[in-house]
């Protein structure tokens, strides 16, 4: 075994004794399944999704649907606010930080990848940029929408039920202490996790323990629900699940399987 695989196994080893991951499931130990990994690291599966090619002249993708179209989960003024003044803030920043900090143009993802290289206001700011883009995409306005197919099979699998599996990430959601997120994504074994971090940070991150593809996030900083629930973030954990777009949500689970197998 190379020092390198030595190095990645210890990772694990460490994530899944440490307590952080969240993704604990009655049928699924991470430390079983750390010894037949499908064979390829996080930073190859990385270098495959190059979507988001850092330009230093990036800009917001426009969202998909209307500020009023998440009500009443999410309210007009807020979604207004969040995307065309927080959103517009982490892009402005971003591009003038990467311009700044010389990384020359390559995949964002290239650039969570290494992200201990660069300065922490970077960090912050490009992971803002991302982490609301993916937002953005997995939100749609409520029409009775559940994970179907694969997607759910696969939820069912690693933690049990769709319900669990809501227990457990609406739970990251509400006892991240802060400003920060909660994730579902696929490690390198190719099996969903569920996780949290601190301010803009995300599993694609160097800096960050619990590492993977995120294909489902929830946003729980104050200013994505504050005018609306106020100190009530379990309130508006539960009103995310009306808006949940599922069918982007497995076209991403989708993507990030084919560049892991
Ligand atoms: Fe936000």
């Amino acid at each position: 075994m190379t020092t390198e695989q030595n190095s990645r196994r210890d990772f694990f080893k460490k994530a899944s004794l440490s307590g952080i991951a969240l993704f604990v499931s009655s049928r699924f130990s991470f430390a079983a399944k750390a010894s037949s990994p499908v064979g390829v690291s996080l930073d190859q599966v990385i270098s495959k999704l190059a979507e988001y090619q850092l330009t230093g002249q990036s800009k917001q993708n426009p969202l998909p649907y209307g500020y009023a179209d998440l009500e009443p989960s999410v309210d007009t003024k807020t979604m207004e606010i969040h995307y065309s003044k927080h959103h517009a803030a982490y892009t402005k920043n971003m591009n003038e930080m990467s311009t700044a900090a010389n990384t020359g143009s390559k995949p964002l993802f290239q650039l969570f990848a290494e992200i201990d290289k660069y300065p922490v206001p970077l960090k912050n700011n490009a992971g803002g940029f991302y982490n609301h883009l993916l937002f953005w995409t997995i939100l749609a306005p409520a029409a009775g929408q559940v994970p179907e197919g694969k997607l759910l099979a696969a939820i069912t699998e690693s933690f049990g039920s769709f319900d669990k599996f809501k227990e457990i990430f609406s739970n990251a959601g509400k006892k991240q202490f802060g400003s920060g997120w909660a994730w579902l994504s696929v490690d390198e074994h190719a099996k969903l996790v569920v996780s949290a971090t601190a301010n803009q940070d995300n599993p694609l991150m160097s800096t960050t323990e619990v590492k993977g593809i995120p294909v489902l996030a929830l946003d729980v900083w104050e200013h994505a629900y504050y005018l609306q629930y106020q100190n009530r973030r379990p309130e508006y954990v539960e009103a995310f699940w009306k808006i949940v777009n599922w069918k982007e949500v497995s076209r991403r689970y989708d993507e990030a399987l084919l560049a892991i197998k």
